[in-house]
């Protein structure tokens, strides 16, 4: 490819993750952004994949009897003259620090909210990674059709608990049974909701903000109200300001009804247009790679095992950062040096693999993998080493006790130890004072593929003794002293031998920090 054609092609990417909560509507909304990109033909198709009945999986053994994929998959669409890449961000159960580590591969993020439910848990989770990015955040406010809150109280939430600024596109006009539809501030029209019976969409507005020829809605006291809303907001509320959206302080607020299919198409055209085609990487030298640099890299930000349960294969997930992927090109992977051929690739659709023959930056690739790479590595192309700033650790807060039920197994027990925690798939601590090994997590779903895989990859049975929520945080090994250890703050040390406590909750963590006020801290993120 040309210098030229690289740099158009990078230019029309988009890539994004959806962040929510489980059951605000992502799934729904994916399916409806898929259909759009002409993708899928009929809705349900991902929705069949959430709940088992999905006819190509191939996915482990575990998966397929939770019904749920373990790891997230990337689905590619062309809308409008971009190249759209949605990376699914797994919730419910196999919430993941894979989920988190998705993040981190991505150029803005999408935020779906129940309008009735507000900001919950989940959510402000995977928030405060994107917000730690500083990427663009899009925010869609869910399930219009149903009643929910009210919309000045469900943006003055995003800036009370989320601390980020908000901008209101549109406005909802009604909610539940009531929704007459949404006065688009963007782009000065209301779109009508279920208008099919008299076949008018969209109803322009004039620069008075007032509907131009026939006026249905000049007699809905609804209306006259949101009239008065608008008008509040526009006086009252924050600028628009793209600067600011690029680096992540305010997001555009859209209000619909993904179900309905509702107010996704104007908000997916609003998103394609401000969203950032993909932009520099860090590297750890303090460097900053291009996308259109033609020379190849990329980071591996997750890595799936046993996605064929056939083949012991792995497939590496490659967020390229610069120039062209060709299949069966050479390789440098920094961390060892080694030169590595790129002739097994894929690339993931809504409901296929497909060999990838050419990708560009921002683009998401899936190599097979034999044992060679890990979470976190830089592949490059070119005379110049390449290596990427190094992918965050997230605090875990789920723990379990691990131990050999076979006590003769020792050997295959630390390799098999040894081999996922470098993979990433679960963190490793030590005990202070009895060198028991205990994991961490961030989800339930991280404990049972590591035991599934204990077993079936290295022959290690394995005993899991649930610990429960514990707080995390990280103590200067100066001013540890290890009498502060107790039962409600055991004392553990992380692989790099750092001290950490693990607080039984917020109330021990409280406690602690009354009895030693100088100690400090600290949560990793
Ligand atoms: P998730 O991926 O974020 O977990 O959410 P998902 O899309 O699966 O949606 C969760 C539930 O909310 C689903 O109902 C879905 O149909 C519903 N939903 C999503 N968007 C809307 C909306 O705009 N309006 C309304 N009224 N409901 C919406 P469910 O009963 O759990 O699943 P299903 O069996 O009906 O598919």
């Amino acid at each position: 490819m040309k210098t030229n054609e690289l740099k158009q092609a990078v230019e029309k990417r988009r890539t994004f993750a959806i962040i929510s909560h489980p059951d605000a509507g992502k799934t729904t909304i994916t399916e409806q952004l898929l259909l759009f990109g002409g993708v899928v033909r009929q809705a349900g198709t991902v929705k069949a994949k959430k709940s088992g009945n999905f006819a190509k999986s191939d996915w482990m053994e575990i998966e397929k009897k939770r019904g749920i994929s373990v790891t997230s998959s990337v689905m590619q669409f062309d809308y409008a003259g971009k190249r759209v890449n949605i990376l699914d961000t797994p919730g419910h159960e196999d919430f993941s620090e894979d989920t988190y580590r998705t993040l981190m591969a991505v150029d803005s993020a999408v935020m779906v909210i129940d309008s009735a439910k507000g900001i919950e848990p989940q959510t402000k989770k995977l928030f405060q990674i994107c917000k730690m990015r500083g990427i663009p955040i899009f925010t869609f406010i869910n399930k219009l059709d149903r009643d929910g809150r009210e919309p000045l109280e469900l943006t003055a939430e995003l800036e009370e608990v989320l601390g980020i600024d908000a901008y209101a596109m549109n406005w909802p006009i009604g909610m539940g049974k009531g929704l007459k539809g949404i006065y688009d501030i963007y782009n000065d029209r209301i779109e009508l909701y279920r208008s099919e019976a008299d076949g008018q969409k969209f109803l322009e507005l004039d620069e008075n903000g007032e509907i131009k020829g026939d006026d249905p809605l000049k007699e809905d006291s609804i209306y006259q109200q949101v009239l008065e809303e608008v008008e509040l907001v526009k006086a009252a509320g924050n600028e628009f300001d793209e600067e600011k959206i690029a680096n992540g302080q305010l997001t555009p607020v859209f209000f619909g009804s993904a179900l309905t299919n509702f107010g996704v198409k104007t908000f997916l055209d609003a998103y394609l247009q401000f969203a950032p085609s993909p932009t520099a990487h860090k590297t750890q030298a303090g460097g900053e790679i291009k996308p259109a640099d033609p020379t190849f890299s990329g980071f591996i930000f997750k890595i799936q095992a046993n996605m064929n349960p056939n083949h012991r294969d792995r497939i590496a997930f490659v967020r390229i950062c610069s120039g062209e992927f060709d299949r069966g090109m050479d390789v440098f992977l920094n961390r060892t040096g080694k030169k590595i051929r790129l002739s097994n690739s894929t690339q993931f659709m809504a409901d296929t693999r497909e060999t990838v023959e050419t990708a560009v930056a921002g683009d998401i690739i899936g190599l097979y993998d034999t044992g060679n790479f890990q979470i976190g590595d830089t592949i490059y192309t070119g005379k110049k080493a390449i290596e990427f700033e190094k992918l965050p650790q997230f605090t875990p807060e789920l723990f379990a006790r691990v131990t050999a039920k076979n006590v003769m197994k020792q050997k295959s027990f630390h390799k098999g130890i040894q081999q996922l925690v470098q993979e990433g798939a679960v963190q490793l601590y030590q005990s202070y004072s009895t060198g028991d090994y205990i994991l961490g997590a961030v989800g339930q779903l991280q404990f049972e593929v590591f035991q599934f895989r204990m077993a079936n990859e290295y022959n290690s049975e394995v005993v899991m003794t649930p610990m429960g929520n514990k707080i995390a945080r990280w103590i200067d090994p100066e001013q540890l002293d290890e009498k502060m250890s107790s039962s409600r703050n055991l004392l553990v040390k992380d692989r790099q031998g750092a001290p950490l406590f693990l607080f039984e909750n917020e109330f021990s963590e409280r406690w602690f920090k009354d009895k030693y006020p100088d100690v400090k801290l600290t949560a990793k993120l």
